[in-house]
């Protein structure tokens, strides 16, 4: 991918953007932007330290109008513009569309084929150099007339999985921004009929905001709970020999009984893995909460602790 094709559809895109903010058509309240440009224009964070920020997730326009807020300059430099995931059946469609949102920094993403997938690996790696990578923590867009409640707190859709799993498996925690979007979803209301649903509503009241960092203390503490950070790791080679060694015996025995099968699968190392498999599981789900949470925190606080009706 040619580097100045990609700059140049960026900072077409995001100078449209700007122009639309501008005209007069909508209206736009920007809060604690300092907050997202003083983590961009941090270089000793870009040299290991990626950058997260996560949102609600209100139209097919959040991205890209959101970053019609940022000064112009963020769109010269693949470090101070987003790297987003989209989804494969919206975004990549056809060619054209395929090569514009691939030079705009998306990654192209399959819905339903879970967390391991490479677009999450090709996000993790963007973190490990430093870049910024933004994610709608709820994979999709969600406009209810109310954000339901559990035992009287409003809570967004629950976030998916793949949250935590960038945020741990990045090689340093990355510094973790919230935002809240307001006002987009009246900019774009789903299930409008052809064509207009394709033309943004005038007139009408955007916000965006963004949170202070999350203190990375309650992470971390996850973190080191994780199987390989306990310091039980691989045991030293010669008990592993031993214990191979025994374990063929047993295998051999087994197969000689002719169950095989059923016996393997069930197997003291099996155990072992699906032990430590559901342990990271649960982990990564602790993660993903502790974010969806300041997101929602944030959302609370800009309405009035309203968060039932942030859509009005
Ligand atoms: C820049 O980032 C580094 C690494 O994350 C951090 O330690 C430092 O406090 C940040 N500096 C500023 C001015 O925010």
């Amino acid at each position: 991918m040619s580097q100045l094709l990609s700059t140049a559809v960026i900072a077409a895109t995001g100078l449209t953007c700007k122009a639309f903010l501008n005209s007069g058509l909508c209206s736009v309240t920007i809060s604690n932007l300092a907050v997202l440009l003083d983590a961009l224009q941090n270089q000793s964070r870009r040299k290991g330290q990626g950058l997260i920020t996560v949102s609600n997730h209100l139209s097919t326009l959040d991205d890209p109008i959101t970053w019609g807020i940022l000064p112009s300059r963020c769109y010269m430099n693949p470090r101070t513009i987003r790297w987003a995931l989209g989804a494969s059946d919206i975004m990549f469609t056809n060619p054209v569309f395929s090569a514009f949102f691939r030079n705009g920094q998306v990654i192209e993403t399959f819905r339903g084929e879970g967390i391991f997938q490479p677009a999450l690996d090709a996000a993790i790696d963007k973190l490990n150099q430093g870049h910024w990578v933004h994610l709608f923590g709820e994979g999709k867009v969600c406009q209810p007339p109310r954000y339901p409640q559990v035992n009287g707190v409003t809570h967004l859709q629950r976030f998916k999985w793949g949250v935590g799993r960038v945020v741990m498996e990045a090689n340093v925690l990355p510094l973790i921004i919230p935002m809240w979007l307001t006002g987009f979803d009246k900019l774009m209301p789903e299930g409008r009929p052809f064509p207009s649903k394709y033309l943004p509503k005038l007139g009408v009241k955007l916000g965006v905001a963004f949170g202070d960092p999350i203190p990375p203390a309650r992470i971390v503490a996850l973190l080191d709970t994780m199987p390989n950070n306990r310091g039980n790791q691989a045991p030293p080679l010669q008990v592993s020999m031993i214990f191979c060694w025994f374990w063929g015996i047993e295998l051999t025995l087994m197969c000689m009984h002719g169950q095989c099968g059923a016996r393997y699968e069930r197997s003291l190392v099996n155990d072992e893995a699906i032990v430590q498999k559901r342990e990271m599981d649960h982990i990564r789900s602790e993660v993903t909460v502790i974010i969806q949470r300041a997101v929602e925190d944030l959302g609370r606080k800009l309405s009035g602790n309203r968060l039932d009706r942030p859509l009005a």
